[in-house]
């Protein structure tokens, strides 16, 4: 159900699809809005006015063209107040009215572009992601899908002097949706399909596909190279554990001289807590414990795809976290990749041990610039902060910036919270050199303190989406379910890292 997406000169009015979608701020008339009153006469502000429609933000109002167009409908989509307007509420007010057009049955929509008080670009890529984005949806195990409809065509009208500008543009917002979306199909897959297995195998298809490499390391390849933390999570599970990692060269010219950045997302295909078993409820959402890893693939996919000049490394360390009489038990002492040993005395806390044999692997073997990891890791950065940002910590207060800044421009949120030394007397063990929790205080900072033994002197940062990760419900261009969170942020990272190249 891929919607094919075009960019064309001209004004909206020029569509022939059947929907036409056209943004409107508070109070004002956009161009497209005075010529859609032209067209269809009074009854179109009339039927505005019956529906309340005012231009503010979330508002949306449809009309009926009677063929008095050659399109059948024509959605009108709220912007607010032009003092506040962003990216962030076109994507939004363009997933509100494709959800309509898709409601109204229609297969071919046109938005209009410019608009006022944003450029061309910007708006033009807020507006495929939004649309794109908010048409997701999870079907695969529903008998009945007679009500997927899918949208065929989607185009684009700007003036002719932004074409490639806004060519350009909806590409990029193409491919990050996609990214979005693949992350949240692997998210939403429960964990009978979506084993570390098929991970490997997803990871290995979208190399070839798509110009990168892919290596898998098995359980054998973890033994050889020490990796006890890894190995002592998939202990308890018989789906074979898999380090699958990711090398995207990049296209710069003096690329093999360049140290690439390292990505590393926690993998975890069902986190059932171990012998420290979760509770019943809401365990069932521990199939998307691998968020991370699938966000990290989706990212050296989309750095390929946008052909970026820089290299990247993706690692996934994938497996699952099982109770059995061949698991890992609280009390248990493992030996990390690099030498460190780790009290394991809660077996829930599985995943900063899978990251600390990856991080300490990508930095011995890649000796990265920069080491960013993602992961659903502590239900402390939910308490904290909700679903509504992404948990960010790290050492190094220029990444920590870089990151802020290009998750503003994606429309993603993060917050920064402190990895101050008092911490790390709580990860302290009386019999290891740490320990794998460091009880109910600040459980996102010492997780993440944790996490910071394993990355030596490279500039490293974390990002928690344990809350961010999952919407019980669907609001504009989040759907419920996966939400694909980190995607954008990491995405629109390595953009801006090609800016300062
Ligand atoms: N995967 C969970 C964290 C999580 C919880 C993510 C809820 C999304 C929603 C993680 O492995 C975990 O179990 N963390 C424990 C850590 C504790 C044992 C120190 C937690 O948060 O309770
Ligand atoms: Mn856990
Ligand atoms: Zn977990």
């Amino acid at each position: 159900m891929t919607t094919h997406v075009t960019v064309k000169a001209g004004s909206l009015l020029d569509g022939s699809d059947e929907a036409l979608v056209a943004f409107c701020g508070s109070g004002e008339r956009s161009g497209d809005f005075r010529k859609l009153a032209a067209a269809l006469g009074p009854p179109f502000e009339q039927a505005l006015k019956g529906c309340g429609f005012e231009g503010k933000a979330d508002q949306i109002a449809q009309v009926h063209t009677l063929g008095r167009l050659r399109s059948r409908l024509v959605v009108v989509a709220g912007l607010g107040e032009r003092s506040s307007l962003s990216p962030e509420r076109i994507r939004q007010a363009s997933a509100r009215a494709i959800q309509r057009v898709r409601e109204a049955g229609c297969a071919t929509v046109a938005f209009g572009l410019p608009v006022d008080g944003l450029n061309s670009g910007e708006a033009g890529r807020a507006c495929v992601e939004g649309v794109l984005l908010g048409l997701y949806q999870f079907t695969r195990y529903k008998s009945d899908r007679n009500g997927d409809r899918a949208m065929r065509r989607l185009t684009l009208f700007a003036p002719s002097r932004d074409l490639k500008t806004v060519q350009a543009a909806a590409r990029r917002g193409e491919i990050v949706a996609d990214s979005v979306n693949v992350v949240r199909d692997l998210g939403n897959q429960p964990s009978n399909v979506a084993t570390p297995t098929y991970i490997a195998d997803r990871a290995r298809a979208a190399a070839k596909a798509h110009g990168f490499s892919c290596e898998v390391i098995d359980r054998k390849g973890m033994e050889r190279l020490g990796m006890g933390a890894l190995l002592g999570v998939a202990k308890g599970s018989i789906e074979p554990p898999k380090l699958i990692i990711l090398t995207y060269r990049g296209t710069g010219r003096r690329r093999a001289a360049q140290a690439p950045l390292a990505l590393v997302g926690k993998t975890i295909t069902f986190d059932s807590g171990g012998i420290s078993l979760k509770p019943a409820e809401h365990m069932e959402q521990m199939k998307s414990d691998m968020l991370g890893g699938a966000g990290v693939l989706a990212v050296v996919q989309a750095a390929a795809r946008l052909h970026l000049s820089r290299p990247v490394v993706g690692l996934l360390p994938a497996t699952e976290n099982m109770p059995s009489g061949t698991a890992i038990k609280p009390g248990d002492v493992v030996t990390a990749f690099s030498g460190t040993t780790i009290e394991v005395v809660n077996t829930d806390a599985e995943g900063r041990l899978v990251l600390a044999d990856a991080l300490a692997y990508a930095v011995k073997r890649y000796r990265p610039r920069a080491v960013v990891d993602v992961a659903t890791l502590t239900g402390a950065c939910s308490v904290a902060l909700g679903r509504h940002a992404i948990g960010l910590l790290g050492t190094d207060s220029a990444l920590l910036d870089r990151v802020k800044r290009s998750a503003h421009a994606s429309g993603e949120r993060v917050w920064e919270l402190p990895l101050w030394d008092e911490y790390y007397e709580q990860i302290k063990s009386d019999v290891a050199d740490l320990k794998n929790t460091g009880g109910r205080p600040a459980g996102t900072i010492t997780a993440a303190a944790f996490l910071s033994r394993f990355v030596g002197n490279t500039p490293w940062a974390h990002l928690d989406i344990a809350g961010s990760m999952w919407s019980d419900d669907a609001r504009h261009y989040i759907a419920k379910g996966a939400t694909g969170a980190g995607v954008r942020l990491l995405i629109q990272f390595l953009i801006d890292a090609e800016a300062s190249a």
